[in-house]
């Protein structure tokens, strides 16, 4: 570089150098370091290169572009305009060679480490940086004088053309490539999986010609109750398609402890609940991949966040060892394997399976997840992250240290084991108000904008029905009846002449309260029960506990702010979760949801190399506290059993909403405050 060179500047990174006239613009980018995509190596095929040229003055660079700053349009790209168009302003990289001082703009979409912003509340991007890339190569055809394997002429091709000095290829791509090679006349793309720095790549998969079908790959949150999978597109990032099955091992056991059990029992027991969940995601992913409207073929990678106990069943390990202290992993080490090897069908057999590592024998790679996502151990103040699900995963921490516990709360939150619950799918009940003075309540089913009190509400839901309450559904209704006086603080659903209501009835020796009775037009009869409420009360008081363990560990009685996460976490109001006692107080507007932040950890692992890394340093360092030993926890387990607790006081509650003095049990006052007291909602 001379200084009477042309002067290049790139935008939005400012790098900038000298280059001799000719020289190719992404051939200066390349010397930079600067951020510019490439598939074909500058072939002109690929169109990941694409720039665009700004002219003009930049007195910010120091930099006056002149008209022929750039060579002129060439007979590749005009032959790429006809084909497919390229946006106005744009030139390919590889094609516009440099002439003059210039300045260059990367778009975000030729940029290999784009950053996707996620839709969730949190600000937090991900930076694209994924394991497997593509390469387009021209291979060397055979020769009988000089015999070499097919193999070997794509590693020397790779190294020649793309400075790749080295290969390994996965097994069960080799039968493939040599149909890819005839059938791409010996130029063909190849997918590398290169899981960190200091890596040999893999060869994964191989296509003739130029591929331009995408990449994508699975991150997978495997829960004891339901499966949730997000097909990302591996070169923007972006969701392209989301799905749920329930786990079917349900049927073997409904908590980890009662699968583990079924292990134990039942010789093979293991055997099948592996075969079950395998068949499962297999299932899930030819339906997502159909959604999408992709082949299969083209998930290369998939990233699996799970519990312990789902991890080892997942893995084919008998799971007998996490049932009995002292709880011991056969690994909690992050894994990398095949597809092959994972006994996943569905995908290709040389697709890249990444496990995020598990932080103790009750402590998973789900809130490894967490952790990744919501960065607990960056934040200022002490924050409590709670993912709720059939076992929630609770950390609490800030920049000095981090502790994390799991808590078995089952899966009443997920609306299992609820009289009327279901899933969250269209017709479930998800938000419900009971007015404080007339008891009657309004409510909001998944599918339909407007409350069942509104015009239109019967027609537009005429469709789907009313047919059960979700997870969401039954954390409001059993709170909204704790603030109408139906529900006293033990838990104790009132009679109709308790609470004034003809909607709370008789159902046995106890009551329960009618929501919404369809059974006039064959509808189901929508209650809140009794043993609808005790389940609840037991999956709460579970969750607080964990989170007062931790606190407990930690040496504090409040916390600064509170994250709720899980599947549905994104859908749990946190003046509702206050009311029922899930957390401690906090002033309301420093409860956040953060949607499933275990599978977004699963899509930040899958989408950059580097957090593999961060998460497996981070968990080294995370303190990991054991519920099902710890005696204290069965303390707090029961004071947390009323609503919202027994002995924890709960000021910044009492600020928005004053719960009623109500006792329905033997010698209560029969509800003679019935929840007219005053009430501020936030
Ligand atoms: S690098 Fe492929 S078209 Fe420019």
């Amino acid at each position: 570089m001379a200084d009477k060179d042309p002067l290049v500047v790139f935008t939005p990174s400012g790098k900038r150098g000298r280059f001799p006239a000719g020289t190719p613009v992404l051939s200066a980018a390349r010397q930079l370091g600067v951020d510019l995509d490439s598939v074909c190596g500058g072939r002109g095929i690929c169109s990941k290169c694409q720039v665009t040229p700004a002219y003009g003055d930049f007195s910010k660079h120091g930099v006056t572009v002149a008209p022929d700053a750039l060579s002129e349009w060439n007979a590749v790209e005009q032959r790429y305009q006809d084909k497919r168009g390229l946006k106005p302003g744009r030139r390919l990289g590889c094609q516009a060679s440099v002439q003059r001082d210039v300045v260059i703009d990367v778009p975000p979409e030729s940029q290999v480490h784009r950053q996707v912003v996620r839709k969730a509340a949190s600000a937090r991007v991900i930076e694209m940086d994924p394991a497997t890339r593509l390469f387009y190569v021209e291979v060397d055809e055979p020769d009988m004088h000089e015999p070499t394997g097919d193999l070997e002429r794509v590693a020397r091709a790779l190294r020649q053309q793309w400075d790749i000095p080295r290969v390994e290829a996965e097994f069960a791509l080799l039968g493939q490539l040599q149909k890819v090679l005839r059938k791409g006349a010996w130029k063909i793309t190849v997918a590398l999986h290169k899981p960190h720095a200091d890596a040999v790549p893999r060869l994964v998969a191989a296509w003739p010609g130029l591929h331009e079908g995408g990449l994508f790959g699975l991150a997978i949150d495997l829960g004891s109750t339901t499966i949730a999978a997000h097909l990302t597109d591996l070169d923007t990032g972006q969701v392209v398609a989301s799905a749920g099955v329930m786990n079917p091992q349900i049927r073997f056991g409904e908590d980890l402890m009662s699968r583990v059990s079924y292990a134990m029992m039942n010789p093979g027991g293991d055997v099948e609940m592996t075969r079950v969940v395998r068949e499962a995601i297999d299932t899930l992913t030819v339906e997502i991949a159909a959604e999408a409207g992709i082949d299969p073929a083209l998930i290369l990678e998939a990233v699996f966040v799970c519990n312990p106990v789902m991890h080892h069943l997942l893995l084919g390990i008998d799971p007998v060892e996490l049932g009995q202290a002292p709880f011991a992993l056969a690994t909690s080490g992050a894994l990398a394997l095949s597809a092959v090897e994972m006994g996943l069908a569905a995908l290709p057999g040389s697709a890249q399976v990444y496990i995020l590592p598990c932080i103790a024998g009750h402590v998973g790679a789900d809130a490894a997840a967490v952790a990744l996502s919501e960065e607990p151990g960056k934040s200022e103040d002490l924050v409590l992250v709670v993912d709720v699900g059939t076992n929630a995963e609770i950390l609490l921490g800030d920049r000095s240290r981090v502790l994390a516990c799991s808590s078995p709360t089952g899966p009443a939150f997920e609306g299992a084991q609820i009289s009327s619950g279901q899933r969250a799918a269209p017709g479930a009940i998800e938000a419900i108000r009971i007015d404080p003075e007339t008891k009657e309540p309004r409510f909001r089913v998944i599918g339909c904008e407007k409350w069942s009190n509104e015009d239109g509400f019967r027609e537009e839901t005429a469709q789907s029905g009313i047919t059960g309450i979700c997870g969401s559904g039954i954390i409001e209704a059993v709170a909204e009846m704790r603030i109408a006086g139906l529900l006293d603080p033990s838990g104790l659903i009132g009679s109709a002449e308790q609470t004034g209501t003809g909607r709370c009835v008789a159902d046995g020796r106890t009551h329960q309260y009618v929501i919404h009775d369809g059974t006039d037009s064959g509808g189901p009869r929508i209650t809140v029960t009794q043993g609808d409420i005790r389940a609840i009360q037991l999956a709460k008081s579970a969750l607080y506990a964990g989170a007062r363990l931790l606190m407990d560990e930690r040496g504090v009685d409040t916390v600064d702010r509170v994250v709720l996460a899980g599947a549905f976490g994104a859908h749990i109001s946190p003046l509702h979760a206050m009311v029922l006692g899930m957390i401690p107080d906090v002033p309301l507007d420093r409860v956040t949801s953060a949607g499933n932040a275990a599978g977004t950890g699963a899509r930040i692992a899958l989408c950059n190399v580097a957090a593999r890394r961060e998460i497996e340093r981070v968990v080294r360092e995370i303190t990991k506290v054991e519920t099902a030993i710890e005696p204290r926890f069965q303390e707090h387990f029961v004071a947390a059993n009323a609503i919202p607790h027994a002995t924890d006081p709960f000021p910044e509650l009492s600020k928005v909403v004053d719960l009623p003095k109500v006792a329905f049990g033997a010698g209560g006052d029969g509800g003679r405050d019935g929840g007219r007291r005053r009430r501020r909602r936030a």
